[in-house]
């Protein structure tokens, strides 16, 4: 069985240390991609970490991991809670799929409450900071 997983983030976390760190935190991408990797190594994961700002993107990232992976875990940014075109494909996945979230969304404005992405999720981290993507990772290894 394949052990990759796609690590999938969406629009505005390629400015992840930079935009709203009181939110957000002081890491970057690139530090949560390092720590992804570092981790997978260590439970026998591979990663393959993407970012894109285009919701197609994402999409066509999707349709790739199901040919080739054994999870998911996305943090679909403001796709989150518009897009039903990412819920469409996740749902044409069938390895396991989790959310995560580096802010507690539900903490904040209204439209962040609704998810069309929890529809589909096997699992969602929620106001974990950058460490609910190795729980992500985590869940994926433990599931497999
Ligand atoms: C986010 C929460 C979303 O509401 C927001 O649009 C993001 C990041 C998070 O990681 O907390 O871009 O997904």
């Amino acid at each position: 069985m394949s052990n990759l997983v796609y690590v999938l983030n969406g629009p505005n976390l390629n400015l992840l240390g930079k935009r709203q760190p009181h939110i957000y935190g002081h890491e970057t991408l690139a530090d949560v991609e390092r720590d992804c990797v570092a981790l997978a190594n260590e439970i026998g994961l591979s990663v393959r970490f993407l970012q894109s700002n285009w919701e197609g993107q994402v999409v066509d990232w999707i349709h790739e991991a199901r040919e080739d992976a054994t999870g998911i875990v996305i943090n679909p940014g403001a796709f989150t809670h518009t897009s039903v075109a990412i819920l469409d494909a996740l749902n044409a996945f069938e390895g396991t799929v989790i959310e995560v979230h580096i802010s507690n969304v539900h903490k904040r404005e209204s439209f962040r409450h609704h998810s069309y992405i929890s529809l589909r999720a096997d699992g969602i981290v929620v106001g974990c900071g950058t460490l609910g993507y190795q729980l992500g990772l985590r869940r994926v290894a433990a599931l497999q």
